[in-house]
C-alpha cells in the first residue's frame, strides 16, 4: 500500500487477535435459509441432497485449510474447529472468519450443479459466520448437538410429535445425519506414493478427511474412538462434562463479539485471496483485465442491491470497499456478521456470474476473498476512499510501466531496477517513450486509472458504476445524497409526537393555572 497523506486512515483499523488460550471455532450458517429452501423446493423438514451439499462444502474446507482439524454440522450450519495452537493469519478473527465463509460459499455454488442437476440456482446463496472462542471444546460440541436435536424436534411441529420424537419412534425414522449431525475430521494414513527401483514401496503419511456420526460427540467414547481428536490439537478433555446442563453452556460463554461503534461509517473491505496466482492461472490480461474488473463491479452492484445499508463502494484490482450508512443497524452492528455476509454474498455472485464475463474460460479452482470492517467517525471516510484511489493510481502507473518494459524485452528484474526511485513524471516519460504516444497514461481507460465507484443514482434509482475522481471535492458536491445522514423517519415521527405531547401538557397546565387564579 503506497504512501500518501491519506495513509493516516490506516490507524483506524483495530486489531482483532484471538488470545492463545482459546480454541478458535468458525460457525457458518445459511442466511435466510427459509426463503432459499422454499424457492428451491427443498424437501421438508429436511432435504437429503441439501444436507449432502453442506457436508461436501465442509469436507472441502477441511481439505483446503490444514489448520482446521474438526468440523460438526447439521441443517444449514457447520462449525469449523481450528487446532488449539494455530497461528493461522496471526489468529486475526475477521481474516479467518471471512476466508472460511468465502471458501465455503464458493464451494456451495460450484457443487450445486452436481447435487441438483435439475435445479437452477435462482439467486446467489450466502452464509454468515461468527467466531467462537472456546476454552473447553467439548462444551461447545455438547451445546451444538443439543441444538441439532432441538431443531429436529421443532421440525416435528406439534408438541405430541415432539415428545414422540424424544421417546424414539419418530426420532429413529430420521436419517442419521438429521438426528446426530455430521462430524468431519482429519486422520493420518500411510499411503504408498511410489515404488523404488527395487520394487519396495515408498510410504508417506497423508492427511485424510473422514465423515463420522455419533450420538454424543462430547463423550469420552467418541474421542477415544477417533484418535485424531488428540488433546494436543483440541485441548483438554473433561470427564465431568456430562453433568453440566445446557443452560450452563450458553451462547454468551463462547461468542467473540465485536460490535462496531455507533454513528460511524463502517467500511467492509474485501480482497481476493492469492489473486496473483488466480489471475495468472486464468490468464488475466496484464496489468488490467477489463473482464475481471467488470466482474468485480457486477458483484459490487449486487452487494448494494442486496444490502440496502451499503451506500457506496469503491473497487480496484482484486479489492472492494463497501461503505455502510452511519446509522446502519445491520446485524446490530456485529462486525463478524456484517463482514461474513458481505464477503459470502460477493463470493457467491463472483462464481455465479463468472461465465458471463469469461464465457470461454473454465474456472480452474475456486476464488475466495478475505474481509475486515473498519469504522470512520466522520470526514475520515472521504480520506479513506481517497487513500484507496491514490493507491490505485500509484499501483496502476507502476504496473503499466513494468509490463511495457517487460514487453519491450527487459527481464522482470531489469524492469524493476529501472523503475526504482522513479516518480510520476519519469514514469510518464518512460510510457511515452515506449509507446510513442504523447501522454500515453491519460489514454488508458478510466476504469484502470481511477478504479470504480458504485452508488445509487438519485435520478434513475438504479445502482450505477462510474469511473471518476473521488479525491477532489467535486464528486461529493455533485452527489451529496450518498454520504448524507439518513433521517430515520420513524424516530423523527416519534420526536414530533413527543414534542407535541410536551407542548400540549404545558399549555394545559398554563390554562388551568390561569383559570384557577
Ligand atoms: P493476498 O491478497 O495477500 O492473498 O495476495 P494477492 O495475490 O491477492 O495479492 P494482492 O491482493 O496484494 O494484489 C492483487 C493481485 O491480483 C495483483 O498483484 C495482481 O497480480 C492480481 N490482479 C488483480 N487484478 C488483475 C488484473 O486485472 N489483471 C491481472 N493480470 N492481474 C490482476
Ligand atoms: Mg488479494
Amino acid at each position: 500500500m503506497a504512501n500518501s497523506k491519506y495513509k493516516y486512515v490506516k490507524s483506524f483499523e483495530v486489531d482483532d487477535m484471538i488470545m492463545q488460550r482459546y480454541t478458535i471455532i468458525i460457525h457458518v450458517d445459511a442466511r435466510d435459509f427459509c426463503r432459499f429452501s422454499q424457492l428451491h423446493n427443498f424437501e421438508k423438514p429436511n432435504d437429503e441432497k441439501a444436507l449432502e451439499l453442506m457436508n461436501e462444502c465442509a469436507n472441502a474446507v477441511l481439505k483446503q485449510f490444514p489448520e482446521v482439524v474438526f468440523s460438526y454440522g447439521y441443517g444449514a450450519e457447520f462449525s469449523f474447529i481450528f487446532k488449539k495452537e494455530t497461528d493461522f493469519y496471526k489468529r486475526r478473527g475477521s481474516k479467518i472468519l471471512s476466508l472460511i465463509v468465502s471458501f465455503f460459499t464458493s464451494t456451495y455454488v460450484t457443487k450445486w450443479r452436481a447435487l441438483f442437476p435439475q435445479k437452477e440456482l435462482k439467486y446467489a446463496p450466502s452464509f454468515r459466520a461468527r467466531v467462537f472462542c472456546c476454552e473447553l471444546l467439548q462444551a461447545y460440541l455438547l451445546w451444538r448437538q443439543e441444538e441439532c436435536l432441538w431443531q429436529l424436534i421443532k421440525s416435528g411441529k406439534s408438541k405430541k410429535k415432539a415428545q414422540a420424537t424424544l421417546r424414539g419412534s419418530l426420532y429413529q425414522s430420521f436419517n442419521i445425519d438429521f438426528r446426530q449431525g455430521t462430524c468431519i475430521l482429519k486422520t493420518k494414513v500411510e499411503e504408498i506414493v511410489k515404488h523404488k527401483a527395487d520394487g519396495s514401496p515408498v510410504i508417506r503419511p497423508r492427511s485424510k478427511v473422514l465423515t463420522v456420526h455419533s450420538e454424543n460427540i462430547a463423550s469420552k467414547r467418541f474421542w477415544n474412538e477417533n484418535k485424531c481428536l488428540s488433546e494436543e490439537e483440541l485441548g483438554q478433555f473433561c470427564n465431568a462434562l456430562k453433568k453440566t446442563r445446557p443452560e450452563y453452556i450458553k451462547y454468551w460463554n463462547f461468542q467473540y463479539e465485536s460490535r462496531l461503534k455507533l454513528s460511524t461509517w463502517i467500511v467492509v473491505r474485501i480482497d481476493g485471496r492469492h489473486f496473483h496466482s488466480f489471475s495468472d492461472d486464468h490468464e488475466f490480461e496484464k496489468p488490467n483485465d477489463a473482464r475481471a474488473l467488470n466482474l468485480m463491479n457486477a458483484c459490487a452492484v449486487a452487494v448494494l442491491e442486496e444490502f440496502r445499508d451499503v451506500v457506496f463502494a469503491y473497487g480496484v484490482s482484486d479489492e472492494y470497499s463497501f461503505v455502510l450508512n452511519k446509522d446502519s443497524r445491520l446485524y446490530q452492528r456485529c462486525a463478524s456478521e456484517i463482514v461474513s455476509s458481505v464477503v459470502s454474498f460477493f463470493s457467491s455472485t463472483y462464481i455465479m456470474r463468472w461465465n458471463e464475463f469469461f464465457p470461454e474460460k473454465e474456472m480452474k479452482y475456486l476464488p475466495y476473498f478475505d474481509g475486515r470492517a473498519v469504522c470512520y467517525p466522520s470526514s475520515e471516510i472521504k480520506d479513506y476512499l481517497a487513500w484507496r484511489q491514490v493507491d490505485c493510481h500509484i499501483n496502476n502507473q507502476y504496473n503499466t510501466c513494468f509490463w511495457l518494459l517487460v514487453k519491450s524485452g527487459k527481464s522482470k528484474g531489469e524492469a524493476q531496477n529501472e523503475l526504482q526511485k522513479t516518480q510520476t513524471p519519469e514514469k510518464n516519460e518512460i510510457l511515452d517513450r515506449l509507446t510513442g504516444v504523447p501522454n500515453y497514461y491519460d489514454t488508458l481507460p478510466p476504469m484502470f486509472r481511477v478504479g470504480s465507484s458504485v452508488f445509487w443514482d438519485k435520478e434513475t434509482k438504479l445502482v450505477v458504476v462510474e469511473n471518476c475522481n473521488i479525491i477532489e471535492t467535486g464528486f461529493w458536491e455533485a452527489h451529496p445524497q450518498i454520504l448524507e445522514k439518513k433521517v430515520d423517519r420513524f424516530k423523527a415521527l416519534q420526536n414530533i409526537v413527543l414534542i407535541f405531547f410536551i407542548a400540549s401538557s404545558m399549555l394545559a397546565l398554563l390554562v388551568t393555572n390561569l383559570f384557577s387564579n
